[in-house]
Formats: C-alpha cells, sequence, structure tokens
C-alpha cells in the first residue's frame, strides 16, 4: 500500500533552497530523499550527449523511459558513470527546463518517482511532487525567494567552485527559467492549493529547515 507511506512535497523555483532544505528534512526524518530535478537533469544530459533534439517530445520520452540512471550515496550515475557535478552545468539546466516543458517526458518519468515512496517516508523536491506526483502527500510546502537573492545565492555557489559569472546574467537566467517553468501548459511551476509558501529571502537554511518540521510534526510525522 504506497499510499499509506507519508510524503513531504518541497516544491519551488530554481535557487530556493529547497533542494538543500529538502535534504536535511529527510535526514532527520529518516526518509528517503528524491531529488526529481535530478531526472530532468539526467535526460537533458543524455539527449545533449547522445544528439538528440531537445525539442522531440518523443525521442525525448524514450530517452527518458530508457534511463540507466542511479542515486547512490548522494552521487548521481548515468550508464555507469558519476555526473554529479555534469548535471549541475548550466548549459544542463538551461536543456533540462526545455525538456521538462514536454508532456510525453514527463509522463515518463512519472512511475520513477513514485518508486521512491516507500516506508518510512519520502521527502520529494522538485516543481510538481504536491500537484501531479503526489497529490496525497502528508506535507505540501511551496518553498521561494525573491529572483535577486537566488541569483546571489547561485553566484556564491558558482563562486566556491571558481567559476566567475556575471549576476545579471544569472538573474536573466533565473527569470527565464521562472517565465518557462510557471507558463509551461503541463504541470507549471505553481503552488498546490494546499501548500504552505516559506520564503526564504530573510530566513537562514536552518530556520526554513525548522518551519517545514514545524508542519510535519504538525501533520503527526515522528521528528
Ligand atoms: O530543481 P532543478 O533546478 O534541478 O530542476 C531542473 C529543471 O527540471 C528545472 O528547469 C525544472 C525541471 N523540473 C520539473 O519540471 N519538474 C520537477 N519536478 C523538477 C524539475
Amino acid at each position: 500500500m504506497p499510499e499509506a507511506v507519508p510524503v513531504v512535497a518541497v516544491d519551488g523555483p530554481a535557487a530556493s533552497g529547497k533542494g538543500t532544505i529538502a535534504e536535511r528534512v529527510a535526514t532527520v526524518l529518516g526518509y528517503r530523499y528524491l531529488d526529481s530535478g535530478a531526472l530532468y537533469r539526467l535526460v537533458a544530459l543524455k539527449a545533449l550527449r547522445s544528439g538528440a533534439d531537445i525539442d522531440d517530445p518523443v525521442a525525448l520520452a524514450a530517452l527518458a523511459r530508457g534511463l540507466d540512471a542511479t542515486f547512490a550515496g548522494g552521487r548521481l550515475g548515468l550508464d555507469g558513470e558519476d555526473v554529479t557535478e555534469a548535471v549541475r552545468d548550466e548549459a544542463v539546466s538551461a536543456a533540462a527546463s526545455r525538456v521538462a516543458v514536454h508532456a510525453p517526458v514527463r509522463t515518463a518519468l512519472l512511475e520513477r518517482q513514485r518508486a521512491f515512496r516507500v516506508p518510512p517516508g519520502l521527502v520529494a523536491d522538485g516543481r510538481d511532487m504536491g500537484t501531479v506526483v503526489f497529490p496525497d502527500a502528508t506535507v505540501k510546502v511551496f518553498v521561494t525567494a525573491s529572483a535577486d537573492e537566488r541569483a546571489r545565492r547561485r553566484h556564491r555557489q558558482l563562486a566556491q567552485r571558481g567559476i566567475d559569472v556575471n549576476i545579471q546574467s544569472l538573474l536573466h537566467d533565473i527569470r527565464e527559467r521562472d517565465a518557462r517553468d510557471g507558463s509551461r501548459a503541463v504541470a507549471p511551476l505553481v503552488p498546490a492549493a494546499d501548500a504552505a509558501v516559506v520564503d526564504t529571502t530573510e530566513l537562514t537554511i536552518d530556520a526554513a529547515v525548522q518551519a517545514v518540521l514545524a508542519r510535519a510534526r504538525a501533520a503527526g510525522l515522528a521528528a
């Protein structure tokens, strides 16, 4: 009865902090963690590497169905190769957002995502966890932050990796991705009607984690 397994759905835009927050909440609760964005990134990387057309839904859906992906110890594998860093590349990020527009791709990834729902529970991070993939989630949170703050965070992350990118161009990319993710016809990035919005613009990660845990406890999940 997978429906009986609790799910904490953490949705939100890029660089809102949702990934870090979701991972920490999963650790505290002792739940499994799903980074659903990684699946779209893997499809994009596979498409870029194999020369598939990034705008061909049928070809991409076939890629998505046959994806040889592994998630183990915080590392991401594609066809047996560690691609944890490769999927974070800006070119892959942009391609992932385009890949994610296609309904057949989203359908192809649906069961793969739902398979992560195993006891004692799951924390799932993405764009449509609370709206489409796990509409019966026990707790739904929509994590957000201003576009300026998200650009600053992304800039800091890249600087830590020795990459110097103009902050204005990051802000431009973030706005472009927000517009595409929010306006697409299928599973657009919008909070579920029953989601609690957590704005992290002025919050530390710890405070945001506590806000999500408080909701999990209020819903009867042990923490
Ligand atoms: O969360 P992320 O930045 O790693 O996601 C990469 C892309 O995948 C992003 O542009 C939106 C898309 N995505 C999606 O459409 N649905 C999800 N559940 C997760 C990500």
